[in-house]
């Protein structure tokens, strides 16, 4: 494909993840191009950041729906109108719909090692059990929580000094270079997901 992939990235904090893809995209070496930023609620960081950047956002909170459902729909129709090639949840705090996941290639960063510590608090789960080392996952969502095919991981090791703090300062660091890295190749080389095995760079997008 010879024109940037269209990136969707969905952001519900900070949004360091996304500026790291933001920086790299002004780069035309690079392969994409973050084309819209989506939320989940509003007065973030990480909006501040897109629309610093000239870039299109929305916001929608589960709370402004009846339903759970109604929100799923809106979130997808909302992205779809961006056509994007990929969506990047990059610190982004819902779980999304089987629908949403059917209709767009959507990758998730995960402060732990995958399948190790889950959820929302990898960084203190990974300190309570002791482990020497942690890390970051990249993977392709599915319907659990972290648990989709692996893309990419990058190892941080504990210090015996660290707290919750600045064990996930340290991971976030190895983390959004490991983004800005994969997305960037799949951009450029494609990816193939075939059941629980990723290959970057096998197939044109
Ligand atoms: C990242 O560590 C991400 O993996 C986790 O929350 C953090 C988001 O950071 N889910 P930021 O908003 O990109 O700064």
């Amino acid at each position: 494909m010879n024109r940037p992939a269209r990136l969707v990235v969905l952001v519900s904090g900070s949004g360091t993840n996304l500026q790291a893809l933001l920086d790299a995209c002004t780069d035309p070496a690079y392969g994409a191009r973050v084309v819209a930023v989506g939320a989940d609620r509003d007065g973030i960081e990480g909006l501040a950041r897109a629309e610093r950047a000239g870039i299109p956002t929305f916001a929608r909170s589960v709370s402004d729906f009846e339903t759970r459902e109604g929100w799923d729909a809106a979130m997808t129709t909302l992205v779809e109108r961006f056509e994007p090639d990929v969506v990047v949840s990059a610190g982004f705090m819902k779980l999304l719909s089987t629908d949403f996941l059917a209709k767009f290639l959507t990758l998730n960063t995960h402060p732990a090692l995958c399948p190790a510590f889950p959820g929302m608090h990898g960084p203190r789960d990974a300190l309570e059990h002791g482990v020497k080392v942690t890390g970051a996952t990249l993977f392709v969502v599915d319907a659990g929580v972290d648990t989709g095919p692996i893309v990419a991981q990058v190892p941080v090791e504990v210090a015996e000094d660290d707290d919750v703090d600045s064990l996930h300062e340290r991971i976030k660091t190895a983390e959004r270079a490991m983004l800005v890295d994969a997305v960037g190749r799949i951009a450029r080389e494609g990816i193939t997901v075939d059941g629980r095995r990723v290959r970057i760079g096998t197939s044109a997008r």
